[in-house]
């Protein structure tokens, strides 16, 4: 299965293991860090960026994936879309089935309104459920909220919205609660302490986690939560537009993939929960991300007024899986790295500390196999970097990697890969939108009645996220939005239904000359089959 020249390399980084585990690396300085960052990191690399000409981001360079989303026409003809037949009528309309979008139902339904959740796939299927490595929270006597946050403002690069950041780290200790009543299931110890660990940029240890599966364990709880409350979920029924009253939401239109018919939902309150971008494929990287991730929440928000922040940068995880390729892009989390695994090059050396930031840590990769020309080529053709996996059961004693890893552990096993014996052979891959919808610390966005929860939304991580928050900011706003979505539901009457908004979208793109044939939102990917792609109508 190996090359030769992968079996020198891994005879080498055996040879040096003893000598690296006494290394000890120090942390970049802040200007080896913008150094590295700058020669690279995807995001400042030419070509990366396009201006936009219209929208309220208008000026702004963003992501040309996203840019392309943006600058694209509706799925619908607005001229023609018949929006007089109202399916639903509800209170909350949530659009979205992860982590946030449940979170936000259950909250909102305890509101006492009535609630409908729509989601593209099934109940569950999102980023939240692929989450492995935790759920940060400070809550333990040698951390505080404050501590929290000044690590996931210095992770942020500085950027971050400090008004979004206090809220996250102040409601993180009673979300792990929250979750626990549920029946969450974290890893404890036999006097039942949480048990807390570090990941990348963190000052204290307050990852908490079910083993590698941890989003898996918190969605599957939401999940039932949701289904054992009863309420309304319409799956394989992904948004297409949002439904407007002048400057207010007041619903959204439904796309049934597997009827191919249009729902129309007329709700008070809306809540965007619909992940991220990883499937738009940045720049060619693989991804992390589930099959749903294509930015339909931002590029429906974006045509109906709703201004976005920092998307003009994405999180590469560090370490995707580059070999074998069955599994390209797939992570392998950092608790790996929590646990002591190192990143080696095909000489058996390290080249940067395991534990800073992901941006940093991806950059320091991509130049180790670029510049440097220190990869190892596996047979995919793919060039990636070892990670020692091997010295997690040499440090915490053998049979840790099966007990604290076995989900990873099974994914590679399932290839004839032992991780607690041979390393793996990494790269980095698309994991995360740091940015998004820009929103307030009740999940609102710039447009009145529409809310917004989890990846969608922007600010909080500022330009680069830290391992944990990401679960973190799902519930945490989640619960926000969920909540003040219903409150406000039950001081309002319903607005009219109008599809306004697309066409003055679809004039402005006329008017700034943008020719496309793209339509958006995406809804699956491009390597769709054709029979699963959307029908589409005349522009
Ligand atoms: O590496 C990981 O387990 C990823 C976690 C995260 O993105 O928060």
């Amino acid at each position: 299965m190996y090359t030769k020249v992968m079996i020198d390399s891994i005879n080498r980084l055996e040879e040096t293991r003893d000598n690296r585990m006494k290394q000890e690396l120090s942390l970049l300085t802040s200007r080896e860090k913008e150094k590295l960052l700058h020669k690279f990191h995807p995001d400042y690399q030419p070509g990366t960026l396009k201006e936009l000409k219209i929208g309220p981001n208008k000026g702004e360079r963003v992501i040309y994936e996203i840019a392309n989303l943006f600058e694209a026409y509706s799925q619908i003809n607005p001229n023609k879309f018949d929006i007089s037949k109202i399916d639903y009528d509800v209170d909350v309309f949530i659009i979205g089935g992860g982590g946030a979008g449940a979170s936000a139902a259950l909250i909102a339904q305890e509101k006492g309104v009535s609630v409908l959740l729509a989601t593209k796939l099934r109940l569950g299927d999102s980023n939240t459920m692929m989450a492995q490595g935790g759920i940060q929270a400070a809550d333990k006597p040698n951390d505080s909220p404050p501590m929290h946050y000044l690590d996931v403002i210095g992770g942020g690069g500085f950027h971050n919205t400090p008004e979004l950041v206090n809220v996250l780290v102040r409601d993180a200790p009673e979300t792990i609660v929250w979750l626990e009543d549920l029946g969450v299931m974290f890893d404890k110890e036999n006097d039942g302490t949480m048990i807390t660990i570090h990941g990348g940029g963190t000052s204290r240890k307050r990852m908490h986690s079910a083993r590698d599966y941890t989003g898996g364990e918190i969605m599957k709880t939401l999940r039932d939560e949701v289904k054992n409350r009863g309420i309304d979920i319409i799956e394989f029924s992904p948004a297409i537009e949002l439904l407007t009253d002048d400057e207010k939401c007041t619903g959204a239109i439904l796309y049934n993939l597997e009827t191919e018919e249009y729902v129309v939902v007329r709700a008070k309150t809306t809540i965007l929960a619909t992940g991220g971008a990883g499937r738009l494929h940045v720049q060619d990287f693989p991804t992390s991300n589930h099959y749903g991730a294509t930015a339909d929440g931002l590029v429906i928000a974006y045509r109906a007024g709703s201004p976005v922040i920092f998307m003009d940068n994405i999180q590469y995880h560090p370490t995707g899986a580059a070999f074998p390729e069955q599994i390209v892009g797939l992570l392998v989390t950092e608790k790996c790295r929590g646990l002591g695994a190192q990143l080696v090059n095909i000489d058996g050396d390290r080249f940067i500390y395991e534990l800073e930031t992901r941006d940093v840590e991806s950059a320091a990769i991509i130049k180790e196999c670029t510049e440097r020309n220190k990869g190892i080529k596996a047979p995919n053709g793919m060039i990636g970097v070892w990670l020692d996996t091997p010295m997690i059961d040499i440090i915490h004693g053998g049979g840790t990697i099966q007990k604290k890893l076995p989900a990873m552990y099974r994914q590679y096993q399932r290839f004839d890969i032992d991780m607690s014996k041979e390393p793996l052979l990494v790269y980095p891959t698309q994991h995360f939108q740091n940015g998004g919808i820009i929103v307030n610390e009740k999940a609102e966005t710039k447009i009145e009645n529409l809310y917004a929860a989890g990846e969608v939304e922007g600010g909080v991580h500022g330009r680069n996220r830290l391992m944990g928050n990401s679960l973190l900011e799902c519930i945490v706003f989640g619960i926000r939005a969920g909540k003040n979505a219903a409150l406000k539901a039950k001081e309002i009457e319903r607005g009219k239904l109008t599809l306004q908004h697309i066409k003055r979208y679809h004039i402005e793109l006329k008017d700034a000359n943008i020719e496309t044939d793209i339509m958006s939102p995406m809804l699956l990917p491009d390597y769709r089959r054709n029979e699963t792609i959307a029908r589409m109508i005349d522009i």
